[in-house]
């Protein structure tokens, strides 16, 4: 959601903060701020919009301040303007704050301070959080290290946090509970921020903060201390991040990137762990509960967006090919909704950036029910990953444009190891099709990379559909989640209406939609449920729809029927959402820039859904 830096050291601060922030826009981007100490005041600037903003705001202001703390919002409490961005002051100016999460007690708290005279400036629990802050400070006579402690124990909901203070210009102190931060380590300086984006290029030393964890963060020092007051040794983890995977490298835009690194990204995820020619197939994430998976009765999986996409991919392939019976969740109804877990049931959580608030949550209480968790996660160090007892990362690179698309094929990557691993331990795969697979799943790179190459053929049906209103996605078996992923592309960042279908539910209602104007996306491709769509396409043709099928190469009957055909390579049947997908991805893209979208930061969107 919102994305913070911070910095304390010999440097200028700002410039430090500003590219930080840009950095991290993808997770917030409708207005962003920052706080420095000018003149032995604290000052701050901010400004509703994108961090650009910021700086055209700040102009040729030069601050020499070498503390400050900055922050790019994704509105939860209060709209966005420049009195609601953050960094917000406590009443008396003394105290600035930087927050991402909620806090879900801010009302009763706000009620008390109003009450007793307090006036606040803005709409948001960030501010509330501050102004109780410092109102403990003075009540009780405390420092302000001791005054956040107490007032953590207070508020109730998600947070991190930096604090800067007027009165100790060299200290900053952060703490985090439910809300990612990451604290890097250069020569006497330090950095602060939501994920390691915008600390790489400086170090690659970092400290990931656990929840119920302060820091207090000078020059010379840092220190880590529970909320409990009981100091921590930190632990120090050397990061492997390029910075040239957080840049666009000559693309128009992250997302079109990271649509072709899909290639790289799929291969990446498969090096070291499988190997056709030998057979060999391990993760090493996953070896003390391996047993779990295979004796599972049942396997739960968790995710929310694109990741449940990929899980409901994954539930296809797992009861095919491993026999166990698996349910797909949405982590956000799953965890309110007393769900029913045994000791010992196996749940996977699938989430790009490990920090997905619902995802937690649902982990959280799966682990209390006695479950065991495993993680498939594309942030390193993230708190999913984190709090699973194992898991696999997807090693996708990061994935900076909001709408998910190299994570979602390294998920499948993951998703498709993790199954077939299952399975040959199990022996509920033949030899066979378990070593036809593994040679599929090498070729996949390939596969996807003449998937690209159907790029201005896509562009050119962009084109032509870019001022639809509505579109459908219809698909069968494996290439149903594929129509929903679509359809959430398409209304990601182009704001079309767009809804995915299993193709034979077309006729429980949405073939009502259609007609002359509705363009009707079938995933079409040469498995077993190949007749049955083609049924599906006639049954649309017959109500003047307009067909765009994604077929396999070779494929000479959907051609005679549909208005425009996309041929993919042909692969394993259960593979084919990896394949199929990417013309989607295309299609999405090429209408939203025809569209004059932002495709890398859709409106109302964040990359990084932290709070519930
Ligand atoms: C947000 C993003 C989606 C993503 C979803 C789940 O809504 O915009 O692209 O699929 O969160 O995120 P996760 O990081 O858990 O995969």
């Amino acid at each position: 959601m919102c994305g913070i830096v911070a910095y304390v050291g010999p440097r200028t601060a700002s410039p430090i903060i500003i590219k930080g922030l840009k950095r991290l826009e993808y997770r917030g981007y409708d207005s962003a701020g920052i706080a420095l100490i000018e003149d032995s005041n604290l000052t701050i600037y901010k400004k509703k919009g994108k961090v650009a903003d910021l700086e055209a705001e700040l102009g040729s202001h030069q601050s020499t301040s070498s503390i400050g703390i900055g922050h790019t919002r994704w509105a939860t409490h209060g709209e966005p303007n420049d009195v609601n961005a953050h960094p917000h002051f406590s009443e008396s100016s003394d105290l600035a704050i930087i927050h991402n999460g909620i806090i879900e007690n801010y009302a009763s708290i706000k009620t008390d301070l109003t009450n007793k005279g307090y006036e606040f400036r803005s709409d948001t629990d960030s501010e509330v959080f501050i102004y109780f802050i410092e109102d403990i400070k003075k009540r009780n006579n405390c420092s302000l290290e001791e005054a956040v402690r107490l007032a953590l124990h207070k508020v109730v909901g998600a947070y991190a946090i930096v604090i800067m203070s007027r009165d100790d210009p060299d200290t900053l102190i952060a703490a985090r509970k439910g809300s990612p931060l990451v604290v890097g380590i250069g020569k006497n300086e330090y950095f602060l921020a939501s994920d390691a984006t915008p600390i790489i290029e400086y170090t690659n030393e970092v400290v990931y903060m656990n929840d119920q964890e302060m820091a207090i963060i000078s020059p010379q020092n840092l220190t880590i201390k529970t909320t409990q007051d009981v100091e921590t040794t930190p632990y120090i983890q050397t990061l492997d991040l390029e910075l040239d995977a957080i840049e666009k490298g000559g693309y128009d835009h992250f997302m079109l990137k990271e649509i072709f690194e899909q290639p790289r990204s799929v291969g990446d995820c498969m090096r070291g762990r499988l190997n056709a020619a030998t057979g060999h197939l391990l993760l090493g994430g996953i070896r003390e509960y391996a047993n779990k998976l295979e004796n599972a009765e049942r396997i739960i999986i968790v995710a929310c967006g694109t990741s449940w996409h990929a899980g409901l991919v994954a539930e296809y392939f797992f009861e095919e090919f491993c026999r166990i019976p698996v349910e797909v969740e949405y982590a956000s109804e799953f965890r309110y909704r007393n769900p029913v877990i045994r000791e010992g049931d196996v749940v996977i959580a699938i989430s790009q950036s490990g920090e997905t608030a619902d995802t937690l949550a649902a982990i959280e209480l799966a682990k209390s029910k006695g479950a065991i968790i495993f993680g498939v996660c594309n942030v390193v160090g993230s708190s999913i990953a984190r709090s699973s007892h194992e898991g696999a990362y997807t090693h996708a690179g990061p994935e900076i444009g909001v709408a998910s698309t190299k994570a979602f094929t390294a998920q499948l990557t993951v998703l498709f190891m993790i199954g077939l691993r299952v399975a040959h331990q199990k022996g509920s795969i033949p030899e066979s099709v378990f070593r036809e697979i593994l040679v599929e799943m090498e070729q996949i790179p390939a596969k996807i990379e003449r998937a690209l190459q159907l790029n201005q053929q896509i562009q050119y049906i962009a084109d032509l559909f870019k001022d639809a209103r509505n579109f459908l996605y219809l698909g069968r078996g494996y290439n149903f989640p594929v129509a929903l992923e679509g359809a959430l592309k398409l209304k990601e960042i182009s704001y079309i209406h767009a809804e995915g279908y299993p193709a034979a539910e077309m006729k429980h209602g949405p073939i009502a939609l259609i007609d002359e104007e509705m363009p009707v996306v079938f995933i079409a491709t040469n498995d077993n449920s190949y007749e049955k769509v083609v049924s599906n396409i006639q049954e649309v043709r017959a109500r003047k729809g307009r067909v765009i099928a994604i077929v396999t190469e070779g494929d000479t009957l959907i051609p005679k029927m549909a208005e425009f055909v996309i041929e993919v390579p042909a692969t394993h049947a259960a593979l084919m959402p990896m394949v199929a997908v990417i013309p989607l991805q295309l299609l999405s893209y090429h209408i939203a820039v025809m569209r004059g979208c932002n495709v890398d930061q859709p409106r109302n969107l964040a990359k990084s859904v932290t709070v519930e």
